[in-house]
């Protein structure tokens, strides 16, 4: 595909891309996610099991926030965002809030988000930067200890999809940054965007789970191999 005909980017990220900034992905070689199995604190059984576990798993990753800054990738991403004349979406898995402060603002979190809390009370989501471990009321109806993590855990459906899936038979290339492949409908979007004629490149550290799909890849830290790309794409360089 020449450049000239590439208009809409679908942009797919994950953990890895924030690994830079110091944020711990999720599949390590320990099998654990910051000491923890992902089973024990990222489904809605372990939060009726154990909803003060959960919440102060979670409380500890928004506290962990304050402590990192965007790296390389975001800012990347960020300066695509900004100055592509195309549609552009960069769906994110993460929870962290890095490509926001980066600047990228055509973006969704499919994952939810670590600075939102949703309340099982009245149903409504708000933003949310404090603990939730302390049961505060919930701003909009009143009532303690009803506030859960907006982070869509195993088993809930993530955000969006419509759009997501909209934005993916529209798109002329799907770019896939620092995922593993392992947790779908995120791994089987490579799929959606070549049955609708996309071109499909793969940057990630190691060949992902999905590599096979992918008509190229890149193997690399996001941080150098992603700012490289950008400005491929921006200079109006063919994406191989
Ligand atoms: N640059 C690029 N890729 C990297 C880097 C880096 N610096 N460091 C790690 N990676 C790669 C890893 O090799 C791995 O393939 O990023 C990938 C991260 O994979 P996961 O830890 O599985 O994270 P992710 O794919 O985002 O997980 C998907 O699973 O637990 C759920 O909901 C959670 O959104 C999460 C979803």
């Amino acid at each position: 595909m020449h450049q000239h005909d590439i208009r809409n980017i679908v942009i797919l990220t994950g953990a890895g891309i924030s690994a830079e900034s110091g944020l711990a992905t999720f599949r390590r070689p320990d099998g654990l996610w910051e000491g923890h199995r992902v089973e024990d604190v990222a489904t809605p059984e372990a939060f009726r099991r154990d909803p003060e576990l959960v919440q102060a798993f979670y409380d500890a990753r928004r506290a962990r926030l304050k402590e990192v800054a965007p790296n390389a990738a975001h800012q990347a991403l960020a300066r695509l965002d900004a100055e592509w004349p195309g549609e552009l979406l960069i769906v994110t898995q993460n929870v962290d809030d890095l490509h926001e402060r980066a600047g990228a603002r055509r973006m969704l979190h499919m994952h939810g988000e670590l600075k939102s809390a949703w309340c099982l009370g009245c149903g409504d989501r708000m933003h949310w930067e404090e603990r939730l471990g302390d049961r505060p009321p919930c701003p909009s109806c009143g009532v303690a200890g009803k506030l859960r993590p907006d982070i869509v855990w195993f088993g809930e459906m993530p955000y969006d999809m419509d759009r997501i899936n909209a934005a993916l038979m529209r798109a002329d290339l799907f770019v896939s940054i620092g995922t593993s492949g392992a947790v779908y409908p995120a791994a089987g979007f490579v799929q959606t965007a070549r049955y609708a004629g996309a071109s499909t490149l793969e940057i990630n550290l190691e060949p992902s789970q999905g590599s096979f799909f992918f008509q190229s890849s890149r193997f690399g830290k996001a941080g150098e191999l992603v700012p490289a790309w950008v400005d491929e794409i921006l200079a109006g360089i063919v994406p191989s």
